[in-house]
């Protein structure tokens, strides 16, 4: 029977599922539902030490649905970080660790570009006794106008010096979360590891306008008539999170072999988890399809991982994390293998024709040409 408990960075999880941060991880009454339902860790929403600043809109939420009208696959919000005050969040902190022991919970930070704030955050959040961090360096709408979020994930240089103030002060491990909303992800992600973060989770939303109304010509989400561009998720966004998390595995593997990678980016079933693992994630995040699914979705997701991993015999996680990692290539190489194959194939085709005599080698080589077009 294969087992999907892990163990990541020291932390040790039933399971690689792990609630992203945003809305399911809200407060404390949300969090304790989550380690209920059995979810690996949670990941609470983004804290600051000054929740005064973060003023939220509505609505901050637009969807697009699918032709029918039925599904939600894409999920664009305007929302800000936590609005609550930090002394609450640092006492859910505590009573969250005393109501369950064993649960990993990861404090999501945020802070403006000042060493003493990252310290004191860094602290606090670690004296409340969470297991870990994951650094928001992401969120691509609003905190940007600060410099945070986004802007600072955007940076190379300034996210590398964050990350060597937060790892002067931090005593567990911790993830730096990448922003989509770049050109190569690689490069904020190399800076947060060669400052000595533990690992990389990616990706946050991605910069979108969802569409404007034809009736009263505004954008959406429309508040008081005007919007801002907000960060795009759900499934529409997998096989974009999909490529980021190989790029990034992908680096990881050839300069820091050993560092941790979390997924994220519209898993929604056991089979999406499982493409993120075979892309090289240790562990793998679910924001939007809590809030489309319930904290219950966590159950069957475990199932069907579980039925994947019997189906090709594997007994763990490790057993084929970045698996699919090796049949990634260049574009002349595929050209190289396909004109290899093709040569093969012809050869084949005359030997054949030699040896029955049915078609002629033109014949068997226009058929099979046209095959490996289908
Ligand atoms: C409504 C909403 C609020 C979010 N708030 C946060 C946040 O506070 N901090 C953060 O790091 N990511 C936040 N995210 C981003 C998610 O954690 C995640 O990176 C992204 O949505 C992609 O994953 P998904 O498709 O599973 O949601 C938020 C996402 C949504 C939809």
């Amino acid at each position: 029977m294969p087992t999907l408990a892990t163990t990541v960075d020291g932390l040790r999880l039933p399971n690689p599922f792990v609630i992203g941060s945003g809305p399911p991880g809200t407060n404390l009454s949300v969090i304790n539902r989550a380690f209920r339902e059995g979810w690996g860790a949670v990941i609470a929403k983004t804290v600051s030490l000054d929740a005064s600043k973060v003023v939220n809109v509505t609505p901050r939420y637009a969807k697009l649905h699918s032709s029918d009208g039925r599904e939600v696959i894409g999920w664009e919000n305007i929302e800000l970080i936590s609005d609550r005050p930090f002394d609450i969040w640092i006492d859910e902190f505590k009573r969250c660790k005393d109501a369950n022991p064993g649960g990993v919970l990861i404090a999501s930070i945020m802070e403006e570009y000042r060493k003493d704030g990252w310290i004191e955050i860094v602290e606090r959040c670690q004296a409340a006794g969470v297991d870990a961090f994951e650094l928001n360096f992401s969120c691509p709408h609003g905190l940007p106008e600060r410099k945070m979020g986004a802007a600072m994930g955007q940076d190379p240089e300034v996210l590398g010096e964050v990350c060597g103030w937060v790892m002067g002060a931090a005593k567990r491990p911790v993830w730096a979360k990448m922003t989509p909303n770049i050109t190569h992800i690689e490069d904020p992600s190399r800076a947060a590891l060669a400052a000595g973060c533990q690992g990389i989770s990616a990706i946050n939303t991605i910069r979108s306008v969802m569409g404007v109304n034809l009736d009263t010509l505004r954008p959406e989400p429309s508040v008081e008539g005007w919007t801002t561009p907000g960060g795009y998720s759900s499934k529409a966004v997998r096989p974009i999170a999909l490529r980021m998390v190989m790029e990034i595995a992908t680096m990881i593997r050839r300069e820091f072999p050993g560092r941790s990678l979390s997924g994220l980016g519209g898993i929604e079933s056991g089979n999406d988890a499982a493409q993120f693992i075979l892309l090289g994630a240790d562990t793998v995040q679910v924001c939007t399809g809590v809030m489309k699914f319930g904290y219950e979705c966590v159950r069957p997701m475990c199932e069907e991982l579980l039925a994947f991993m019997e189906r090709h015999k594997f007994e763990t996680l490790a057993d084929f994390k970045g698996r699919s990692l090796d049949y990634f290539t260049t574009h002349a190489d595929l050209v190289r293998r396909q004109s290899e194959r093709k040569a093969a194939q012809k050869a084949e085709a005359k030997r054949t024709v030699r040896s029955d005599g049915e078609w002629s080698g033109d014949e068997f080589v226009k058929q099979s040409d046209a095959l490996s077009r289908q």
